[in-house]
């Protein structure tokens, strides 16, 4: 996003702070506390962030617009709002760290005694997970320029192994931390490999590597500022013998010339899982199927998918995907006995942080569970992400200026047993909605092709 834009959204929502606080509110003693806290592992030499919050002068010289960003919720970057259950290491501000950063700058942002500040953070240097079990580095480097629109591009890394592996954590040390603003890890297999190279390196499209139609299987990813995280015990992502690891890396132009060569450490399951992952995405297909054409203005173009749990299933993370325009995500889960559960709820998605939010503690959904997810989308000149000025009729595809959409729930089925049937049911889903859509719209009919030479659509093991 641009600094206009995130001022822009900051001022419109800003809101003023509460009063039941300290009289005096000074740096040492609350602000610094929170800034450690909640901003410092970005906003540090050497990371993502543009400028260091480790002293007073750091963060009293941004105080207006630190101000401004906390109470529109764009920092610290963390969309989703909070829902039924709690999500592991949240970003998010309390309610009571935001009245307090409010009213230090309102009062004038004293600094306290220093004696009263805590100890500036350490954080860790290194591998965070210690050794990993295989360490990979690109073999040759990505060259990012200094200034220009941001840069998605798939860049693999071959990884000869021998046997079949399961994946608990990818850790990925860039080496210019500072261009690379996310990543999207996948296995893959494809036959064609340097074909698809070779078309993105004459391809013009900065979104040339959002294809979905390819055979790979996601394996996570990593958003700035996010720290590598073991799956639970006895879970793990495949990775067969034989496959690339595949990464889609989200560039952000710094101002100079960046290179970056990442080198990655892989952490595996000492032995084969003991449950098997499996992703349930609605609208199934990124939306290919859900009718996607939003007209020039239209400011609230949803769309929705609902799946019934053949199975108990235990929920590990959620995650959304869209492009640009892409305005509210939403899943609940209604139980059997009717109670309603929210799983996910972003008001406000942004493109740039499309983080994976893994839940404290898996959550049993049981069997004739509903999941109903919502996506909507904003086509109006008043979106400022929208990249199309003045705004285009929008159809589903791979371009900066195209949608898709969806929200992803990542389950393993309670009892291993009932895979074959969860995943089963699943893909009848799939193909009902995918057969209902191209009865409407033939020309689907080659995407469906191209989607579906996939290994296993919506499958990740
Ligand atoms: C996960 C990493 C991360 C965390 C945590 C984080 N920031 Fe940021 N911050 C960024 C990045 C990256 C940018 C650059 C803009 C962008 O990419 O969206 C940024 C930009 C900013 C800006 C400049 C906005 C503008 O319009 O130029 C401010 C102010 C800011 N952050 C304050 C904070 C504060 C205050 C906190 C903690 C309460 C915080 N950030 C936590 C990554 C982070």
């Amino acid at each position: 996003m641009t600094k206009t834009n995130l001022l822009l959204t900051a001022l419109v929502t800003f809101t003023g702070a509460a009063s039941s606080l300290p009289a005096q509110i000074t740096f040492s003693k609350d602000v610094a506390p929170i800034v450690y806290h909640r901003c410092a592992s970005c906003h540090r030499p050497g990371e993502a962030a543009p400028f260091s919050l480790l002293s007073y002068d750091d963060v009293s010289k941004h105080g207006k617009l630190i101000a401004a960003v906390t109470a529109a919720r764009i920092m610290p970057p963390w969309k989703a709002e909070p829902a039924s259950y709690s999500y592991r290491d949240a970003r998010r501000l309390t309610d009571d760290e935001l009245n307090t950063i409010q009213a230090w700058v309102k009062q004038g942002m004293p600094k306290g005694d220093p004696a009263k500040a805590p100890a500036l953070p350490e954080f860790t240097s290194g591998w965070q997970l210690g050794t990993p079990d295989l360490i990979v580095k690109m073999d040759k480097s990505f060259t990012i320029p200094a200034e220009g629109a941001d840069i998605y591009r798939y860049l693999r890394i071959p990884l000869n192994l021998p046997d079949d592996k399961w994946v608990r954590a990818i850790e990925l040390r860039p080496s210019s931390r500072q261009v690379v603003h996310h990543v999207l890890y996948f296995a893959d297999s494809t036959a064609d490999a340097q074909k698809i190279e070779a078309e993105e390196d004459a391809s013009k499209s900065p979104m040339a590597g959002m294809k979905v139609n390819r055979d790979m299987v996601p394996l996570g990813g990593v958003a700035v500022g996010a720290q590598p995280h073991l799956l639970p015990a006895g879970l793990g992502l495949i990775l067969p013998k034989g496959t690339d690891l595949m990464f889609q890396y989200h560039f952000h132009p710094t101002g100079k010339e960046e290179t970056e060569q990442s080198t990655v450490g892989l952490y595996f399951a000492k032995e084969a899982p003991e449950h098997t992952l499996i992703s349930i995405q609605l609208p199934v297909a990124y939306g290919l199927f859900s009718g996607l054409n939003i007209a020039p203005g239209e400011n609230d173009f949803t769309v929705r998918d609902s799946f019934v749990l053949p199975v108990d299933v235990e929920a590990v993370s959620i995650g959304a995907h869209a492009h640009y325009i892409g305005k509210t995500m939403k899943m609940t889960a209604t139980f059997p006995d009717g109670k309603i559960k929210t799983l996910l709820d972003i008001k406000d998605w942004d493109f740039a942080w499309q983080d994976r939010y893994f839940f404290e503690n898996i959550i049993l959904l049981p069997k004739g569970t509903r999941l109903d997810s919502q996506v909507s989308w904003d086509n109006s000149d008043n979106n400022p992400k929208n990249p199309s000025r003045p705004p285009i009729q929008v159809t589903w595809g791979e371009q900066t200026k195209d949608e898709m959409g969806a929200v992803t729930l990542q389950v393993f089925p309670a009892v291993e047993s009932d895979f074959a049937t969860l995943h089963t049911t699943y893909r009848q889903h799939v193909r009902e909605i995918a057969r209902m859509r191209i009865m409407q719209d033939p020309s689907l009919l080659v995407k469906v092709r191209e989607l579906t030479g996939n290994s296993d659509l919506g499958k990740s093991r």
